[in-house]
């Protein structure tokens, strides 16, 4: 057993032993801090569905909404302060209907498209390749871009590469000079397709694996190796998918990935809804989001078996809570509102990663704006930041930090006969200082941990923020922003070595320490 297995065993260990309100501990490994904590686990996804592009990204330069060249100048600071590190785009489903040409050049000779896949939208194309490519520029995020597979041609694709990315004197680059932008974007990742085994073309794994190595082989000639070449990977727990493609297309993709999506009820026709709920869909979306621990340790296993050094990242491009739409919106626009328990699933889902981290090289939580679990929300000129987008907010520090192996004795969080860990948490080093987040998932009580730092030589805590909310199921809307939003945290105390903290009840807490 390796030492990260030996630990998930022991930390599961103590969790079937400790009795329910334990007292809770957490042991540090800093003596095996080795691995990076890729920020690329931080990424977004920003599909051409209902209102994440256009009103919520785009508004166009003519519009009333204050903007820069277009772009919502309220979004683009948000946006900023997260450090994205990684955008995903076009889609989604939508990527395999969308062809390329449709969105450059003038713009009044663009043409419309229906979005076929989200409500039937009708779209003017001004949001295209130089308009996400110039956002990432902004908001210094790598581009992710999703190719079309399912209705496109390998023709389109390598086209687009040349478009996007040579500096020669070739027609495509010499088009994308005609149409404003002198030098080639640096594009770092190229999606194969999305979800090839559904919205992507439903194929079969045999027949997908085929048109990967076909993709891939022209994507690396005329895209000259400056880009990772991403796989389409499972849905959720299909590791067959997983299997079929490492044994006879590992060899032709940089990055394999995976789709899993949150449901508190496990039913995608019946899924709950974003807010108002009880303390049974609250327990059940934390239990749900926690079983991306194991989604992510059998596909890593089945991967080890084509690839036991972990060559191959694994890229969770999308995941997030999915709920029933918000009343009288478009059910094909994918709008929820976002609550405490939200920002607790994305606390606990990057506590996962970091455990992944040498495995798991990159994550999209869909979706940025206005759709899924979004980090923000807008309605005409006003705009919401969500529990979820403090959470990316209070966790950047963990950005290309040293993961901090971690050893979690908890008390149990029970309901209905079920049980889940109480406390999660993890720590990372940067710049000779060690962050420690810890989230209480409790729905009503508050837990004391105590954390071994004496290995750290950790003295004092430098910073400390708590994101927590009057119930498990608080969120902010546009009358009220500011319901569920971080503040300075004091209730901790460090000595000889241990610091104990007392977590409020559903809260997200992140130390500094030194
Ligand atoms: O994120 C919404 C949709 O979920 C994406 O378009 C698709 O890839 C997935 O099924």
């Amino acid at each position: 057993m390796n030492r990260k297995n030996l630990f998930i065993a022991l930390f599961f260990a103590f969790v079937l032993a400790l009795p329910a309100g334990a007292q809770n501990k957490m042991n540090l490994d800093f003596n095996n801090a080795e691995q990076t904590i890729n920020k690329n686990i931080y990424g977004h996804f920003a599909e051409h569905l209902g209102r994440c592009i256009y009103d919520g990204i785009w508004v166009g330069p003519d519009s009333d909404i204050p903007n820069v060249n277009g772009y919502r100048k309220d979004i683009l600071d948000a946006l900023k302060e997260l450090n994205i590190p990684v955008l995903r785009w076009p889609g989604g489903c939508f990527a395999d209907t969308y062809h390329w040409k449709d969105g450059v050049g003038p713009k009044g000779e663009r043409p419309k498209i229906k979005n076929y896949f989200w409500g039937g939208s009708i779209e003017d194309n001004s949001f295209g390749t130089h308009e996400f490519l110039n956002l990432c520029e902004m908001i210094g995020a790598d581009p992710y871009i999703s190719a079309n597979v399912g209705s496109g041609t390998v023709t389109e694709m390598v086209e687009w590469i040349e478009y996007m990315t040579s500096d020669e004197d070739i027609p495509m680059a010499n088009w994308r000079r005609e149409n404003g932008r002198e030098e080639p974007w640096d594009v770092k990742f190229l999606g194969i397709g999305n979800e090839s085994w559904g919205c992507g073309g439903d194929m079969r794994p045999e027949y997908y694996s085929d048109l990967l190595r076909q993709y891939s082989l022209y994507a690396g000639l005329y895209g000259g190796g400056k880009f990772d070449r991403v796989g389409c990977g499972a849905n959720g727990g299909d590791y067959n998918w997983t299997d079929v493609l490492m044994e006879r297309a590992a060899r032709n993709m940089d990055a394999l990935s995976v789709h899993y999506y949150t449901i508190a009820t496990g039913d995608w026709n019946n899924k709950s809804a974003a807010t108002g709920f009880g303390e049974d869909l609250y327990f059940s979306g934390l239990k749900n989001a926690l079983f991306m621990d194991e989604l992510v340790t059998k596909h890593s296993n089945v991967m080890d078996k084509y690839d036991p050094e972990k060559n191959l990242p694994l890229l969770v491009d999308e995941w997030g809570i999915w709920t029933d739409v918000e009343p009288g919106t478009e059910p094909g626009h994918l709008f929820q509102q976002n609550s405490m328990r939200d920002a607790l699933i994305a606390a606990v889902t990057f506590n996962i990663f970091h455990q992944h981290a040498e495995r798991v090289q990159m994550a999209n939580i869909a979706q940025v704006v206005n759709v899924l679990q979004a980090m923000i929300l807008t309605e005409e000129d006003k705009m919401v930041l969500t529990p979820t987008y403090h959470v990316f907010n209070m966790y950047k520090v963990h950005q290309d930090a040293t993961y901090i192996p971690e050893l979690l004795q908890t008390g149990s969080y029970k309901m209905g006969g079920e049980a889940i860990p109480a406390v999660s948490g993890t720590a990372s080093r940067k710049d000779g200082k060690v962050n420690i987040s810890l989230s209480n998932l409790d729905a009503t009580k508050e837990q004391v941990i105590e954390v071994d730092v004496e290995d750290g030589n950790l003295t004092k805590v430098l910073s400390a923020s708590v994101l927590t909310a009057p119930d498990f199921n608080s969120y902010n809307s546009f009358d009220e922003p500011e319901t569920v939003k971080p503040v300075e945290f004091s209730d901790f105390k460090i000595k000889k070595g241990v610091l104990t903290v007392t977590l409020p009840a559903h809260s997200v807490a992140t130390l500094q320490l030194q």
